[in-house]
């Protein structure tokens, strides 16, 4: 049996991206008899400037849409990041683990703190210790292996290298994980800028479609996905016809065809755009429907909440505690 954890920051409404290449395979890691834990990270969110009600407001609906998805409750573990203090105790063991040029070697640090420079906000330091708090994350729970996208690949290393250092020194204490990387076709990009990922951060693009987006607007997005300049037909080439790709990749993902065959069956952009169109709303209207019923229940996704919680700090303390001896920390 594998032990696995994932999350997802509640820092804005989750895409389709999220779905293809998070949620939808995790509901797949779940029909497996692995012990799966996934987690609305929701102490992540405030790490760069953020509005209480807000995050408040994506926290609930994350984990709605956790369990929308088709996440099963009896079979995985779905919880709120902040309600096991575990994180944030061994986040600490964790700081005095790591070193500081180590932090600030991050890609993501370094956009993210030029990014919040530039705008004349200041740089938290929760956004420099992030790793660090992901770390703990994975580490409390004796993780093995880790789903995540390409960009959080390096954090997952940071993760590596913090549980072998800490073992060396201190004693066997933590699982060393290993990120796995969803295939391909799941790795959704942005439908104006299909070199980059389909990020739910930066604000409602044009080229963004979400989970929770209505039919007609889904439909709207993806007509007006660019594709490729150059008269090459519908071919499947992701460097030199990423726009393109991106739609035969999103194509693919929702039918469960190969990009490259879909590819031969269309002569003309419009008319793939419009099956593209047709597959995401399809695909996605299950879901829409049962997030709107669990809406209406706050207090049974509350209820799945509480439980998952409880079921994350059993399995987490006794990590953790052993951790806390392990450094030098005395008995209570
Ligand atoms: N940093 C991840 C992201 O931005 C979210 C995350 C936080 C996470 N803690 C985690 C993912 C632990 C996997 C495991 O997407």
């Amino acid at each position: 049996m594998t032990r696995i954890f994932s999350g997802i920051k509640p820092t804005g409404h989750l895409t389709l991206g999220n779905y293809l290449g998070a949620l939808r395979q995790w509901v797949a890691a779940d029909q497996r008899p692995d012990e799966a834990l996934f987690c609305v990270v929701d102490l992540h969110a405030l790490t760069v400037e953020h509005d209480p009600a807000r995050v408040r407001r994506l926290s609930r609906q994350v984990a709605t849409l956790f369990l929308a998805s088709g996440l099963d409750p009896d079979k995985c573990t779905l919880f709120m990041q902040s309600h096991v203090d575990e994180h944030t105790r061994l986040s600490y063991l964790l700081e005095c683990t790591a070193t500081d040029g180590e932090m600030r070697r991050m890609i993501q640090y370094k956009e993210k703190s030029a990014r919040a420079q530039a705008s004349g906000e200041g740089v938290r330091l929760s956004l420099l210790t992030y790793p660090v708090l992901m770390a703990a994350d994975i580490l409390a729970y004796g993780t093995e292996e880790v789903p995540v996208g390409e960009d959080q690949r390096q954090h997952v290393e940071l993760a590596r290298d913090l549980a072998v250092r800490f073992n060396q020194r201190y004693g066997q204490t933590f699982t060393v994980p290993k990120a796995t990387l969803p295939d391909v076709a799941a790795r959704v990009m942005d439908l104006q800028e299909p070199t980059s990922k389909m990020g739910k951060s930066g604000g409602p693009g044009p080229g963004v479609v979400f989970m929770l987006d209505e039919p007609g607007v889904i439909r709207k997005k993806v007509m007006r996905a660019v594709t490729d300049s150059g008269d090459g037909g519908v071919v499947y080439d992701r460097e030199a016809r990423p726009g393109v790709a991106n739609l035969l990749d999103v194509l693919a993902a929702c039918t469960g065809g190969d990009p490259a065959a879909l590819a031969e069956g269309y002569s003309g952009y419009g008319a793939l755009k419009r099956d593209v169109a047709d597959a995401v709303v399809e695909l996605l209207r299950p879901v829409q429907e049962r997030h709107a019923e669990l809406a209406a229940e706050p207090a049974a996704v509350e209820k799945v909440l509480r439980v998952g919680a409880g079921r994350a700090r059993d399995l987490a303390r006794p990590i953790v505690d052993r951790a806390y001896r392990a450094i030098g920390l005395l008995e209570p």
